[in-house]
Parts: structure tokens; C-alpha cells; sequence
């Protein structure tokens, strides 16, 4: 079943709270990464030009329900007024009188950002005071903030509970190119899954098992398979306590025929660190002082030729230690192979996190089918969990004949 959308929404001259995730990198006081707030541009726009009243509410970091100045919202309201060609001008609280005042004086076609939700504990609590304060601001409420569809928050779940509830418009894509992968993808489907812990990636791995074709295993989290598959890894890291959750995987996998590839070679350092001492070694002969660090070439071709076929990728987390660039090598060539595939027609999704750094960094973002805004949320997307954000939108009525 479809959810409602703002495009079922006639917005001119209504008061329109919308809640968005602008939780983006700063640094010096400047947005870093701004893709979600380029992201949240098209429903904004929108409801602007029916003359709607906007209200944007967001989070940014985790001060726990205090205030705290390096968390305000200012930096994210100047990048979002640059890119709106327009000013947006930010409240000094998302709640009390001035925040009220201010909200009274906005005609239609105008636009606020309240600021960050979380400076309230009651945000996280889901307090119901705290979200009938916030309903109270609006007519209608718009959800487009995907990244945090996982949080049962007021702003995420009280509010909708309490107003006309819809998707925005990259929520609504988000939930539709997501839900391809687990309901229809075009086959074969292939997963690409590396970082640096099975932990946080077992249960998309558990749930895409027997719904892809080809699992592609990259990261840190491929020396607890290795461990799994009777390698020794050296001084790699490794989670010994997740080496039987690695075991049940290729045994799933085998049952469902799906292919696994895990490292063949990889390159190996020293130091985990800039500037140490590395070489590439197969990985039947790793020593025992030495890390991995990196997938090495012949892992990459055979990566490479089992992807060749695919119709459908899914793509989530770097396949070496990719913040160190030296040891970033695979993640980088596997980012430009994906981007080939897309244009070659196939279907490229990106789950968040530093795969999608090493694709912006090549400037290959737009060749991407998709590149999901959510990290923890679209993994318990994939983990296919019900997300309270998603849930609580009412769903399409069917069209009357
Ligand atoms: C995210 O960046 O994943 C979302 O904005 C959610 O943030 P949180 O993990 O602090 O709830």
C-alpha cells in the first residue's frame, strides 16, 4: 500500500509543519555535506509555490535536551537560504513566545526553520505535551525526514499522531526505491556489503540473503568471514563473538544458493595509520603482526566479474579503511564500477555512510540510481523493519471509480 504523499495535498495558504533531516556534518561553524538538505529542496519548493506556510523542523547531533551553541541551526539555515535563493530565517528555540510571534507574522509562501528539536528532551521522549506544542504550530504536517524515520520521536511520530499526516517528496522516494530492492528488484541482484562491523550489518544481511543473487563482502567486517572460513587474519580486526553469526551466513547463503565473495587478496599494513609500511598478500599467507587494510586487485577483478551481470546493487559501507586514502584504493574503484554499471542501465542503490563519501568525493553522485539519505535508517529499512516515521503516515485511499 502506497503512502500518502504531498501530492494528495492541496497546501495553498495552510500551515505546513514539516519535519526534515538537516542532522548534517558542520565543521568551522559551515555545513560540510549538505545532500540533505539538496534532498529536502524539492518538497520545500513545492509546498512554497501553492503559497503554503512553511514551518521546517529538524534535529541536528545529540545534546541530550540541552542547549548547546555548536548545535544550533544557523550554518544549516544559511546553506538552505543559499540554495533556496532566499533568506530563511531561524528561530532562537523551537518553542516560547518569540518562536510563536514570529510564527503568527509568516505569510503564505513563506518559510522558517525552527531551531534544533533535540535542545528539549521531551523531542526524544515522544513527549505528548511537547508534540501537541509542536502540532499546534500547523495545519498539516509533512514528514521528509527519512534519515530519521527509525526515531519514534514527538516530531517524528507525536505530531502525526496529532495532524493530517504525508509523505514528502524524498520520503516518498526514499520508501520507493528501498522497497524495490526488498519487493521486485530486477535480477541478478547483487549486495555489496562491507565497514567495519558484522554487528551492524547482520541483520541486512540476514534479511537480503535470500532475496539477492550475490553478496560481495568488503571491510572490516570481512575479516570475521575469513576468520569464519578458517583464515587467520593477523592482527586484523576482527569480532570473535560474531564469527557464528559469519558461519550462519554462508550456510544461508549456500541453502539459497547465493553466492558470497570474500577477499581474495588484500593489502595488508604495518599500522593501521597514514604513511605505514603495506603490500598486497593472498589471503592464505597473512602474517601474524600485519592488518588488513584494503581488498587487493585480484579481489577487486573477481569482485568485478561476479557484479558484471547484475541488473540490481545495493551498496552499503567501504570496503577497506577508507578514511586513511592509501587504504581507500577498493572502495574508490568499486564506486567508479557501480557508476559504469548505472550507466550502463542497472540499477545502483547507495545505503548511506562512507560509500557515498567515496562517490561524492569522484563526483559520480549523479550517475547513482539512488543514494539514500538515511544510515541507520535505511538499515533497518533493508533489515525490514517497520519504521515508526514511515508508519505512522496514513496510507493513499484507493481511487474511487
Ligand atoms: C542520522 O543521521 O542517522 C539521523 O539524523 C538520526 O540521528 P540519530 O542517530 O542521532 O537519531
Amino acid at each position: 500500500m502506497e503512502k500518502r504523499t504531498i501530492r494528495d495535498l492541496d497546501a495553498s495558504g495552510k500551515r505546513v509543519f514539516v519535519r526534515v533531516d538537516f542532522n548534517v556534518p558542520l565543521a568551522d561553524g559551515k555545513v560540510v555535506d549538505d545532500s540533505r538538505i539538496r534532498a529536502a529542496i524539492p518538497t520545500i519548493r513545492t509546498l512554497l509555490e501553492q503559497d503554503a506556510i512553511v514551518i521546517l523542523a529538524s534535529h541536528l547531533g545529540r545534546p541530550d535536551g540541552k542547549v548547546q551553541d555548536g548545535l544550533r541551526l544557523r550554518p544549516v539555515a544559511e546553506r538552505l537560504s543559499q540554495l533556496l535563493g532566499r533568506n530563511v530565517p531561524v528561530t532562537g528555540d523551537a518553542l516560547g513566545l518569540g518562536t510563536e510571534d514570529a510564527l503568527r507574522r509568516l505569510r503564505p509562501g513563506e518559510l522558517l526553520l525552527l531551531e534544533n528539536l533535540r535542545f528539549h528532551a521531551e523531542e526524544e521522549a515522544n513527549d505528548p505535551g511537547f508534540a501537541k506544542t509542536l502540532a499546534s504550530y500547523a495545519d498539516v504536517y509533512v514528514n521528509d525526514a527519512f534519515g530519521s524515520a527509525h526515531r519514534a520521536h514527538a516530531s517524528t511520530v507525536g505530531v502525526a499522531e496529532i495532524l493530517p499526516a504525508y509523505a514528502g517528496l524524498l520520503m516518498e522516494r526514499e520508501i520507493v526505491m528501498l522497497s524495490r530492492l526488498l519487493e521486485n528488484p530486477e535480477r541478478p541482484f547483487a549486495a555489496i556489503v562491507g565497514g567495519k562491523k558484522v554487528a551492524d550489518k547482520i541483520k541486512v544481511l540476514r534479511n537480503l540473503i535470500d532475496k539477492v543473487d550475490l553478496v560481495i563482502i568488503g571491510g572490516g567486517m570481512a575479516n570475521t568471514f575469513l576468520l569464519a572460513t578458517g583464515r587467520s587474519v593477523g592482527k586484523s580486526f576482527v569480532e570473535p563473538d560474531r564469527v557464528e553469526d559469519a558461519r550462519a551466513i554462508l550456510e544461508a547463503a549456500e541453502k539459497a544458493g547465493v553466492r558470497i565473495v570474500l577477499p581474495v587478496d588484500v593489502v595488508v599494513a604495518k599500522e593501521v595509520t597514514r604513511g605505514a609500511e603495506h603490500k598486497t598478500l593472498g589471503v592464505e599467507k597473512l602474517p601474524a603482526s600485519w592488518s588488513i587494510v584494503d581488498v587487493g586487485k585480484q579481489s577487486l577483478s573477481a569482485i568485478r566479474e561476479a557484479l558484471a551481470p547484475s541488473r540490481t546493487i545495493f551498496w552499503n559501507g567501504p570496503l577497506g579503511v577508507f578514511e586513511i586514502p592509501v587504504f581507500g584504493e577498493g572502495t574508490r574503484q568499486i564506486a567508479r564500477f557501480v557508476a559504469e554499471m548505472a550507466d550502463a542501465g542497472a540499477t545502483v542503490v547507495i545505503g548511506g555512510g562512507d560509500s557515498v563519501a567515496a562517490i561524492e568525493q569522484q563526483g559520480l553522485a549523479s550517475k547513482m540510481t539512488h543514494i539514500s539519505t538515511g544510515g541507520g535508517a535505511s538499515l533497518e529499512f533493508l533489515e525490514g523493519r517497520t519504521l515508526p516515521g514511515i508508519a505512522v503516515i496514513p496510507d493513499r485511499e484507493p481511487a474511487t471509480a
